[in-house]
């Protein structure tokens, strides 16, 4: 296997386990980030969020001095063979995806490198934006060095983040030359998984239509599950016996409180918002997107029909971040539960097992969290 020296700008949920798994692979990673207490925290063996077996294999690679942690982005970009972005690109009010982090790396990585290197986007972006960041990064180098820029989305899940980085069912590249092909092929060589090459483009819409129609799939089950209410069918047989079905699969045939966290909502919006740009309605998603947004309060409006108020009223929330396993509160149902809640004068006793932290840091002094479901019982 040859040993590349990477990377990696932004340690959140895809930066970081992407770095940790690559040094668990026998690279030379660098991870870079803007906060300097994250950076800290990584450095004494922390991992900053909830992932498991992450902070095991952080502590691991770092002893063999396999990976390391900076702020440092100059010395860290200026002499490895390739930098991996997993910074955030959240949503816009208008749909669009937020390029300003990718921007901020870009410029950063062209006034920094100082060794021919290849720059491989893993955020989710919309099509076309690896070709602005290609010719934005030429365009501004400042040293006389040769750059690529390849497509590497991720398909991680937020609550089993390293084992499907490890195990991954794919890896999407998507390049424009055959030397940034071939750098990845070698990156990736030591996973021993399948990789699927195409251009940069179909790399970019890959991510966006893989998203999308588990939000769509999401949506359809919650929009039957709420015909199933009416007609007198039961959503959790109706799941089971489509669930034999190969053409359908098994998996997200859940019907609940709606999607959330920091993908679908914004990834849905986003490739909403591309085909508008390029005069095209793309109806299924918008519709995925509509469900989702009344799916989200249901059982709220279902209360509400059942008592007069809920001022006063103690109310247990159990169950917070947007799915098990993570302490990612970004665009959970509970929190536009708990916001509508609040705004009628309940009082509020929440538990989570992992992400109370991130509740109490969101909420200070408003709400009551409990150390686990029989206490918020008994205070209800
Ligand atoms: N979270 C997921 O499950 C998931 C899965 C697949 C793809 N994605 C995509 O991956 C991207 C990252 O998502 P995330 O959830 O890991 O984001 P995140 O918000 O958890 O992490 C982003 C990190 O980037 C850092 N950062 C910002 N500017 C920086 C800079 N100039 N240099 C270095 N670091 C910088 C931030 O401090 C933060 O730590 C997004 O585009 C997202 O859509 C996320």
């Amino acid at each position: 296997m040859k040993q590349y020296k990477i990377a990696i700008a932004g340690t959140g949920y895809v930066g970081l386990v992407a770095g940790v798994c690559l040094a668990e692979k026998g690279h030379q990673v660098i991870c870079v980030d803007v906060d300097e207490n994250k950076v800290q925290k990584m450095k004494e063996g922390i991992c900053p969020i909830y992932e498991e077996g992450l902070q095991e294999l952080m502590q691991k690679n770092y002893k063999v001095g396999r990976i390391d942690y900076t702020t440092d982005y100059k010395s860290a970009y200026k002499d490895v063979d390739a930098i991996f972005i997993g910074v955030g690109t959240p949503e816009q009010p208008d749909g669009s995806a937020n390029l300003s982090y990718v921007a901020t790396v870009s410029r950063q990585i062209a006034e920094s490198i100082e060794k021919d290197c290849l720059v491989v986007v893993k955020s989710t972006v919309p099509v076309g934006t690896n070709d602005k960041v290609e010719q934005f990064i030429k365009d501004s180098l400042v040293h006389n060095v040769k750059v690529g820029v390849a497509s590497n989305p991720e398909f991680l899940s937020q609550g089993r983040a390293v084992k499907d980085t490890l195990e991954a069912k794919r890896i999407i590249i998507g390049t424009e030359s055959k030397e940034a092909e071939k750098i990845l092929m070698e990156i990736y060589e030591p996973f021993n998984l399948p990789i699927v090459s195409v251009s940069r483009r179909s790399a970019e819409m890959i991510k966006y239509a893989s998203n999308d129609f588990l939000a769509l799939k999401i949506s359809y089950m919650n929009d039957i599950a709420n015909l199933c209410e009416l007609v007198g069918a039961n959503i959790e047989d109706v799941a089971k016996g489509m669930s034999y079905d190969p053409r359908i699969g098994e998996k997200f045939l859940n019907a609940g409180i709606g999607y959330g966290g920091s993908c679908f909502p914004k990834d849905t919006k986003a490739l909403k918002y591309l085909a508008k740009q390029n005069g095209y309605k793309l109806r299924t998603v918008e519709a995925a997107v509509d469900v989702n947004v009344e799916q989200k309060t249901k059982l709220y409006k279902k209360a509400c029909d059942r008592l007069i108020t809920f001022n006063g009223l103690k109310v247990a929330i159990l169950g917070l971040a947007f799915k098990p396993g993570t302490d990612d509160l970004r665009e959970a149902p509970s929190i536009d539960n708990i916001e509508l809640l609040l705004k009628q004068g309940a009082k509020i006793y929440a538990y989570d097992p992992v992400a109370k932290e991130n509740l109490e840091k969101k909420y200070r002094r408003k709400n009551n969290l409990c150390k686990n479901t029989r206490r918020s019982f008994r205070r209800c």
